[in-house]
């Protein structure tokens, strides 16, 4: 693959989408990327076309017809493998560079740790579902559960927000286990907005000098 996979995880309210934003400005006039490749932000659920609907079944299903773990387990893995076949894959071979607000690390976490589905079944799907593309670099914005309750107080939550603490308490240690494991960038993410960003910057600029 010739482009950059750029991925940032983590619980609900942890302001991926803020920093997003930010880079979807930044990056391409930052100096980092080759002249002609052209940058493509994306997220999960909902990347493509039938990932939105995709992601309505799973965010706002109809009432009483809420998916049971397994189907919500298959429905985010069908997500990401048309996100990965029709988008992603075919912008990195091209040279581009891609930004996902979120990837595997969610299902693992989520659906994993959150639900307590197999580990080892998730890492096959998984395999599938990626066709072995793997992100260049993932960051965990990192927020304590406590600030990511009292930010979404106001907001009305989707499904997987509204499943409670403990669910948020399980998902949260996952993603302290799995940037462990992965060798994530961790980002404090209850610091102010410029910092998180600074920070940010600064680790896209070392993937450069490694490269
Ligand atoms: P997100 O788009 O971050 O929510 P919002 O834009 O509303 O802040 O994520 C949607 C929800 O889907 C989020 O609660 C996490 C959940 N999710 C999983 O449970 N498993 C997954 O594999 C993915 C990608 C997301």
């Amino acid at each position: 693959m010739k482009g950059r996979f750029i991925v940032l995880e983590g619980i609900d309210g942890c302001g991926k989408t803020t920093q997003i934003n930010h880079l979807k400005t930044w990056l391409p006039q930052s100096g980092l990327m080759p002249p002609n490749a052209n940058l493509h932000i994306t997220r999960e659920p909902g990347g493509t076309n039938l990932g939105k609907q995709l992601r309505e079944l799973l965010l706002h299903p109809p009432k009483e017809e809420s998916p049971k773990p397994i189907t919500e387990l298959l429905l985010y893995a069908a997500d990401r493998s048309q996100h990965v076949s029709e988008l992603i894959l075919p912008y990195l071979n091209k040279g581009d560079w891609v930004i996902s607000d979120r990837f595997s690390g969610s299902t693992i976490c989520y659906q994993g740790y959150g639900r307590r589905l197999s580990l080892e079944i998730i890492n096959q799907l998984e395999e599938i579902a990626t066709q072995g593309v793997v992100p260049d670099i993932t960051f965990l914005l990192d927020l304590p559960i406590t600030i990511s309750l009292q930010r979404r107080s106001h907001r009305n939550n989707d499904r997987i927000e509204s499943e409670g603490i403990e669910f948020l308490t399980r998902v949260s240690q996952g993603f302290q286990v799995l940037s462990l494991q992965e060798n994530w960038i961790r980002i404090p993410a209850e610091e102010k907005l410029d910092l998180v960003t600074q920070r940010i910057e600064n680790e896209l600029k070392k993937l450069r000098d490694k490269s």
